[in-house]
């Protein structure tokens, strides 16, 4: 079935699990969420972004998505990751998505204010979800307390934003950043930040750049002829923090493609004389859907589908 985001996150913030916004970008990640969901009896919510868009095509993509809701037993929405303005939005809503982002954090707060409110006035008249983004995305741990100021969410702007725009989510910049590279010293959020905006906002929060970049993935990646050093994501014990103080969406992007990387390596390795692109990318599903299953138990919605 496919619903908005509004209608899996409200009950999660309230309830204090978070569901999991999977990026996918083929049919085979859409199927390892998808199976992954049906098996932990999640609600979940698929992510697609312009340059998943720009790969795959916006019809294909919306319409793989859209069967496969049709065909789960769980609530699942399809949602514009990184909307980047208002024409790919419209876009993402005529193709049937239920639920978008746009992302104006590089903008002025008047900007981000005015283009989030365009996009909201649209997006609701069809019943469709609006999240946005406030401060911006960047690893912060040799930053000083001014530069940190400037990239963090500041609570009270906050606040005054999502009370212009009628937002229904807020994806809030505490020191997460994308990709496999987070940190390079001890993983480190700033978790009292993310607690006064808890108290100044009742909306469902959303955490972006939250894979944890597990050990045992890159292990198998490098053993494979990857080269990932250095690489280090979120400690899953600040997952569950982040949870207890709002956070009702977590994104993951970046587990999922090392998970498949390891795996596409594993298997091209060990079998040689393999030319089958379903026995190689088959195995690479499979573990794709694993790692989905232990986020979504991480984040306590398996079971509340
Ligand atoms: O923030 C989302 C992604 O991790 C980046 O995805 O390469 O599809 O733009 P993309
Ligand atoms: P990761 O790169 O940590 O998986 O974050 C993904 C994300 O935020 C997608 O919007
Ligand atoms: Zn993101």
């Amino acid at each position: 079935m496919l619903v908005a985001n509004k209608d899996l996150l409200i009950p999660a913030r309230k309830k204090a699990y978070a569901v999991g916004a999977f990026n996918i970008n083929n049919l085979e990640a859409l199927l390892a969420v998808v199976e992954a969901a049906t098996e932990e009896k999640s609600p979940v919510i698929v992510a697609v972004t312009p340059s998943a868009i720009k790969y795959a095509g916006l019809v294909y993509l919306a319409n793989i998505v859209k069967t496969a809701a049709e065909m789960a037993l769980v609530p699942m929405s399809l949602h514009l990751d990184h909307g980047e303005n208002f024409e790919v939005v419209s876009k993402c809503i005529e193709a049937g998505f239920t639920s978008v982002m746009i992302d104006g954090s590089f903008l002025r707060f008047e900007e981000n204010v005015a283009l989030t409110k365009r996009v909201v006035n649209l997006a609701h008249s069809k019943g469709v979800s609006v999240e946005a983004e406030l401060g911006r995305l960047a690893g912060v741990e040799e930053s000083t307390v001014e530069e940190k100021e400037a990239v963090l969410t500041d609570p009270n702007n906050a606040k005054d934003f999502v009370e212009q725009t009628g937002v229904d989510a807020l994806a809030v910049a505490i020191g997460t950043s994308h990709g496999a590279y987070k940190f390079k010293a001890e993983p480190k959020l700033d978790f009292e930040r993310l607690r006064l905006i808890k108290e100044k906002l009742s909306i469902p929060l959303v955490l972006h750049g939250a894979s944890s970049v597990p050990y045992w993935i890159i292990e198998k990646a490098s053993k494979y002829g990857a080269e990932l050093t250095g690489a280090k994501g979120i400690l899953e014990e600040h997952i569950k923090k982040a949870i207890s103080l709002g956070i009702a969406k977590i994104n993951i992007d970046t587990d999922l493609r090392l998970a498949f990387t390891a795996t596409v390596r594993e298997v091209l390795t060990n079998s040689p004389k393999e030319f089958d692109p379903r026995k190689i990318l088959g195995p690479a599903k499979e573990v794709m859907k694993e790692v989905v299953k232990g986020k979504m138990r991480l984040f306590g919605s398996s079971g509340k589908a």
